[in-house]
């Protein structure tokens, strides 16, 4: 007989994994999946668990992957090494340097879609182009933002699936595009303190000598493929917010909850749904024995989904209250901008409705959320550009103003 965990292949994760992921922190919340080739970790404790424990869940391991991006990287090094390539730029992408960001993003989004009348694909239009140009202007990369976001799309498709040798050799070359764009000014860089990139060359605690470009490029590498995330998240919390016409009305009468909107959808979808471990020792998790060696996929996406941390999980609910979420990983690892990423996807976000109230989804081209390592819309086509905001009346206020609780005079 064919058992559940048999079922599950790429294919039903890449159409939705939350109803796999439901039953799998209910039976199965660490289980070896054989048409993945790894163990699967659904439930929060176990995520967070995989991730806090660097010594036990090593991110340095050989893959197909790990060999375009260079070794020594910022997510495959650890301990002090790991420590000094993380000092010198934290500081740059503290929480009270997020305001910048958001607002950055939101002037870009509002040069793009202000002439824009009736309909158009806001992702590829306004959300891709202007994430692009955000990570540039994060990193102080002196690359076109053009160029950056077309080789980071050209990386994904080895990301996701690392067996297939034509794919990779699409991700290598965008690589080495990558260095061949940057060689020369990053051996001319010299040190900046407003410029991330010029801190990971310059500041290097314990060592005289600033970095070699060879030691650089192997972590701008690395964060490459986030380069879409931001532009991914906003384009799902449109959706979301399309399709709850309460939520949609909330945002719209009290936007200053636009930020709680921006948290909820990155519990609710993150665009970036797994990050990938092995073991290098034996270990009991949440019952399981593992051996050393055992490749483990914690499910972000699922450790936002548990129901023992949040009430009616599946549901997108701006009201529902702030809680931490797993998205940005956990322990030494954690993401180096989250403080700055929530700001970004407000900022776009906040460009589009306030330029267009009446926008909606287009009916003729619905958007189509898929993927488990990655979940987003790679079109979002809407209508009502150019639209005064409708259907909008008093009683719709007063309920908007109801579930807030607020009283209006
Ligand atoms: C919605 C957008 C993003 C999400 C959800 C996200 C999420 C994450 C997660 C989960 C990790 C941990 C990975 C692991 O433990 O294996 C991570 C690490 C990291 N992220 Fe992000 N990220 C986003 C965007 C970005 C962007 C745009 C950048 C760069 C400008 C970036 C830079 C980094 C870096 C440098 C690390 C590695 C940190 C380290 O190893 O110490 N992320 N991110």
């Amino acid at each position: 007989m064919t058992s559940f965990l048999d079922t599950i292949t790429p294919e039903v994760l890449h159409t939705d994994p939350y109803p796999v992921y439901q039953r799998l922190r209910r039976d199965h919340p660490v289980a070896e999946i054989p048409a993945l080739g790894c163990w699967l970790v659904t439930r929060r404790q176990d995520v967070r668990q995989v991730m806090s424990d660097g010594q036990t869940f090593t991110t340095r391991f050989p893959s197909a992957m790990s060999d375009i991006y260079g070794s020594e990287n910022i997510l495959s090094s650890s301990g002090d090494t790991h420590k000094g390539m993380r000092a010198g730029v934290e500081e740059i992408f503290e929480p009270e340097r997020a305001g910048p960001a958001r607002e950055y993003a939101r002037k870009l989004v509002i040069e793009r879609v202000s002439g824009m009348r009736g309909r158009a694909d806001l992702m590829g239009e306004a959300l891709q182009p202007v994430a692009a140009e955000v990570f540039r202007w994060m990193l102080s990369l002196e690359v076109d933002s053009t160029t950056l976001l077309r080789l980071a799309h050209a990386v994904w498709p080895g990301i996701l699936d690392p067996g297939d040798p034509a794919k990779l050799a699409v991700s290598a070359a965008a690589m080495n595009e990558l260095d061949a764009a940057l060689t020369p000014w990053l051996e001319e860089l010299g040190p900046d303190p407003s410029s991330a990139i010029a801190r990971w060359r310059h500041v290097t605690p314990g060592s005289g000598c600033p970095r070699g470009v060879a030691e650089v490029l192997p972590t701008i590498r690395v964060v490459l493929p986030s380069l879409p995330e931001p532009g991914w998240a906003a384009g799902s919390l449109l959706v979301a917010l399309f399709n709850d016409p309460d939520q949609r009305r909330l945002v719209r009468d009290h936007p200053e909850l636009l930020g709680d909107a921006v948290h909820e959808l990155l519990r609710w979808m993150p665009p970036f749904g797994l990050v990938e471990r092995v073991t290098t020792r034996p270990v009991e998790l949440d019952g399981t024995h593992l051996p050393a060696g055992a490749h483990v996929v914690a499910a972000i996406g699922s450790a936002n989904r548990d129901e023992t941390v949040f009430e009616q999980p599946d549901t997108f609910d701006l009201r529902r209250p702030r809680q931490p979420l797993a998205t940005f990983g956990y322990g030494e690892h954690t993401c180096l901008v989250r403080a700055f990423i929530p700001a970004i996807v407000e900022g776009m976000v906040a460009g589009v409705l306030d330029v267009h109230p009446g926008v909606r989804a287009d009916p003729s081209e619905p958007s189509r959320v898929a993927g488990w390592a990655t979940r987003y819309t790679a079109r979002l086509c809407v209508d009502g550009l150019g639209d005064p905001a409708t259907g909008y009346t008093q009683g719709h206020r007063r309920a908007a103003d109801a579930h807030l609780g607020v009283a209006r005079g």
